[in-house]
């Protein structure tokens, strides 16, 4: 392990959050391009960046010391990492959501439902809990279009403003888990490098 911090970041909804924070205290981070390792105006800190539902994987094995990943995303991977500060962004929540004119939480004739999801071990926990037996079909993303071809009867997924849901003609029936941004750190770098952890809490959470 360097001196040093690497930060993971995932592109996408948290990643424009963590960087204005990050300039809120003074950090200027360069436009990555496609450039995955990006140095930062502070020699003691570089951006490591990876697909979201990496983060986790990337803090637990130490190859970053620290990430910024979403409470779904986390729980999905269920990661053996530290999850020192909650973050002030990217507040959303999982849902279950179905077409209008599907009927939830029964289908009429009893079938099993089948549900599409980028969250496929939160959904099964989700139906577990509730004695319900469904069959999770894991798929990579665009879940909305999977009712609309008869891929499944209904979604698990992240909601927002809620558009992509209605734009696909979708509706809400349950909240799974209510999501917000969250600092992750590797247990072994924050042992070892406390006063640095300590710094990039301040700076990301103030
Ligand atoms: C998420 C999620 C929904 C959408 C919800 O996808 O999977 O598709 O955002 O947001 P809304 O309620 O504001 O419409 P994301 O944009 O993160 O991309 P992805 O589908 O590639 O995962």
């Amino acid at each position: 392990m360097s001196t040093g911090l690497r930060l993971a970041l995932a592109k996408g909804r948290l990643y424009d959050d963590a960087v204005a924070r990050l300039a809120a205290a003074g950090i200027t981070v360069g436009d990555p391009g496609r450039r995955l390792l990006i140095p930062t105006s502070d020699a003691g800190l570089d951006l490591l960046v990876v697909k979201p539902g990496d983060v986790p994987v990337y803090v637990e094995s130490g190859a970053a010391d620290l990430g910024v990943t979403g409470t779904d995303v986390l729980r999905e991977a269920d990661a053996d990492v530290l999850e020192p500060l909650a973050l002030p962004f990217g507040a959303c929540r999982l849902a279950v959501a179905a077409p209008s004119e599907t009927s939830y939480p029964n289908l009429p004739d009893g079938r099993t439902p089948r549900i599409a999801s980028k969250y496929p071990r939160l959904a099964r926990e989700y139906f577990a809990s509730l004695g319900r037996s469904v069959d999770v079909i894991e798929v990579g993303g665009s879940v909305e279009v999977a009712p609309l071809l008869g891929l499944s009867d209904w979604i698990v997924d992240l909601v927002d403003t809620g558009n992509t849901l209605r734009a696909n003609g979708l509706t809400e029936r349950a909240t799974i888990l209510e999501s917000t941004a969250v600092l992750v750190a590797n247990r072994a770098s924050q042992k070892l490098k406390l006063e640095q952890h300590l710094r990039l809490m301040g700076m990301l959470g103030g």
